[in-house]
């Protein structure tokens, strides 16, 4: 009889209904919020040439792409706005009847029970293309504060349940917070864009969107990829201007950050899976280089591995059949 002198770790991995059992991470349907985009005036759908699979919504389809998305029980949705126009002030983001706040009540009508998130940015509404307001070269981060949390007032008036805020000025927590409870709107929640990279993922998103910057770059306002004490700073600093819940972005390439914003705070937080991390997986899938489902799953684990309670995510409607169809047991 030899000596047991090591332990034997595939016991514990000999059959399925073991594995699940030891299982320590879960995907869950309920863990994902769908990124939907609306376009001012579009009647039907396009698909974005590099994001296969994601589209335009005229408003009208875009009512019947919800109802498909609550059949597969997707519990939210986050909103991304293509205006008619575009001006300095990027007064389209803050519209009472702007695409985003139509896109909103449209919503909340095929199904109340939707969370109904926004994106909160001026980036889409000004022709710099530029999350804050331009002066001379610059992108002003005060004067910026009162449109933003300007344009997150008339999303939750629109009826949002969650306000997210990815322009990165700093203050801007704060100042949505005071706006909405000044109105009223206190059980409305604010989900803070706080650890938000300069990053190349955002390629497609800015086409998908057109909202390249005109000039320049974001790195003035979205941080450094090579940070990571830096983003427990932007962290900490939302929480206390009263943010409800935190989000990294990217996702992948970030679980690190992921890992660590999820120890050091006690707020929800949250992923973003973003374009260019979908785009990648879509190209080589449609190769025949890898298996989509298999690698969608296996990211979306890592997410959830890391920290993240709830993951933004364009795979979400293949994630929510796929786990349909398997019971859960990917
Ligand atoms: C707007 C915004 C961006 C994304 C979400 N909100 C683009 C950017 O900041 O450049 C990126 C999402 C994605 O790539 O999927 N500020």
């Amino acid at each position: 009889m030899m000596d047991m002198t090591f332990r034997r770790h595939r016991r514990l991995r000999s059959s399925a209904n073991m594995r699940a059992l030891v299982r320590e991470t879960n995907v869950d349907v309920q863990d994902l919020i769908y990124p939907m985009f609306v376009e001012e005036g579009l009647q039907g759908v396009t698909e974005i040439g590099a994001m296969p699979g994601v589209s335009h919504y005229g408003i009208d389809e875009f009512r019947r792409e919800i109802v498909r998305i609550s059949e597969l029980g997707i519990p939210g949705i986050i909103l991304f706005g293509i205006p008619a126009e575009k001006d300095d002030l990027a007064s389209s983001a803050y519209a009472e009847q702007g695409v985003v706040q139509t896109a909103v009540r449209a919503a909340k009508q095929e199904n109340p029970a939707l969370i109904v998130m926004t994106d909160v940015c001026l980036c889409q509404y000004n022709p710099a293309g530029h999350c804050g307001l331009v002066r001379d070269g610059k992108i002003v981060n005060d004067a910026s504060l009162e449109l933003i949390a300007k344009t997150a007032l008339s999303h939750a008036a629109a009826g949002a349940d969650v306000v997210a805020p990815s322009d990165m000025m700093d203050g801007r927590v704060q100042a949505i917070r005071e706006t909405l409870d000044a109105h009223e709107l206190t059980d409305v929640a604010i989900l803070s864009y706080a650890v938000k990279y300069s990053s190349a993922f955002y390629g497609p998103f800015r086409e998908a969107a057109h909202s390249a910057p005109s000039f320049g770059d974001r790195k003035t306002y979205q941080m450094d990829p090579a940070n990571v004490r830096e983003g427990l700073r932007e962290a900490a600093s939302d929480v206390e201007e009263g943010a409800d819940m935190l989000m990294v972005k990217p996702a992948l390439s970030y679980l690190d950050v992921i890992q660590r914003v999820r120890t050091s705070f006690d707020v929800p937080v949250a992923t973003y899976n973003v374009s260019a991390e979908y785009s990648m997986v879509k190209a080589a899938a449609a190769q025949g280089w890898i298996d989509e489902k298999s690698i969608v799953m296996e990211m979306m684990t890592s997410f959830k591995r890391a920290g993240a309670d709830f993951i933004l995510t364009y795979h979400a409607p293949d994630v929510a059949r796929w786990l349909a169809e398997t019971k859960g047991t990917y």
